[in-house]
């Protein structure tokens, strides 16, 4: 009987221990590791229970500190740097999830679509690596202009032959993040009871919160507001980087935004249906890429976002969204042409 009951045990503790394993069997790679948002997004998946190998690549070659300091730190995942270009498809290799955080920084003054140029050549670099050694990974980038960004990724791995819609992602969780604080703050409520969709794309005259759609539904935000809010998410990062004089733009907003939507994915990636805000390859809005909320899973994209009930306000702002949205995704592929 004793031993019945042992066995039992050990069969549940097992279990237990093999869907711990399967848990934390993925890997990610941070791209770019060595800047400020790198090291808080590496930190905050040091400390994820879904990563069980970490990979941190970048130029610069401080991110070998990065990765010491890291694995000071007990348990988490095993976590490896990589150094400069002819490390960079090792860097990604095998990962489920190769995150872009690497990025010039905007100046006050400039605009994200004057980083264009800056970034583009980055994102070009990793889609040849990842085209060379992990053509199924779910690819994630966070780097200025992400309206332009994502259609010139797209482009350039369906010229190296292996684009996937399905498992590409421009990551504009940060305006779901500011939303929700900006209503929270407004209405005196706390920000994690609340869900907010944002539509568009990302940048001062594209992103489209929804505050309309407010869930819960007992919350209500007037239309004057609206417009106030509207134009405070808009302005957000422009407004940290006239603060931080130049020197940087916004970091820890950045990072704790990258992270939320990098976890939801780990658990995409790890079987279940997850929904969240992202810009993908989406013609539902009259242009091919949009940003929305996005139903994802093991596979990559489910359901890229469809239409909601607006107020006249948010139906006036995706109207003229759409033309302007529609250019920079056609700016972005041609882009590719002057790249070569
Ligand atoms: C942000 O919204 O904070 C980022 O896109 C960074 C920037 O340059 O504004």
């Amino acid at each position: 009987m004793t031993q019945k009951i042992f066995c039992c045990l050990f069969a549940t503790q097992l279990k237990k221990n093999t869907l711990i394993l399967q848990k934390r069997n993925v890997q990610v790679s941070v791209i770019g590791g060595a800047s400020d948002i790198g090291s808080y997004v590496s930190l905050f998946l040091k400390r994820n229970s879904k990563v069980s190998k970490l990979h941190l690549y970048d130029d610069d070659d401080r991110i070998k500190g990065t990765e010491l300091e890291l694995s000071n730190l007990p348990g988490g995942p095993s976590v490896s740097a990589f150094i400069g270009d002819t490390n960079l498809e090792q860097a990604i290799h095998s990962s489920n999830l190769v995150v872009m955080v690497s990025r010039m920084p905007r100046k006050p003054g400039n605009t994200r679509e004057q980083m264009l140029g800056a970034n583009a050549p980055l994102i070009q670099r990793l889609c040849k690596a990842i085209a060379a050694q992990n053509q199924e990974a779910f690819v994630a980038i966070s780097t200025n202009p992400i309206n332009y960004l994502i259609p010139f990724a797209s482009t350039v791995m369906y010229k190296y032959g292996c684009y996937n819609p399905s498992k590409m992602f421009g990551i504009t969780h940060i305006d779901t993040s500011r939303s929700r604080s900006f209503v929270a703050k407004a209405l005196k409520i706390n920000a994690q009871e609340i869900q907010v969709p944002v539509i568009g794309g990302h940048s001062d005259k594209t992103i489209i919160p929804l505050f309309s759609n407010l869930t819960p539904r007992n919350y209500r935000i007037e239309p004057c507001q609206a417009d106030m809010l509207t134009r405070l998410v808009r302005k957000a990062g422009t407004e940290v980087v006239m603060h931080k004089h130049g020197a940087e733009s916004s970091t820890l907003a950045m990072a704790w935004s990258i992270n939320e939507f990098v976890d939801i994915i780990l658990d995409a990636i790890l079987g279940y249906r997850v929904v969240v805000n992202c810009y993908t390859a989406n013609s539902n809005f009259g242009t091919k890429f949009f940003a929305g909320p996005t139903s994802v899973g093991p596979h990559g994209i489910i359901q890229a976002c469809c239409h909601f009930p607006m107020s006249e306000f948010e139906s006036y702002l995706l109207n003229r969204c759409i033309p302007i949205l529609s250019r920079e995704v056609l700016e972005g592929e041609k882009y590719v042409e002057f790249m070569e």
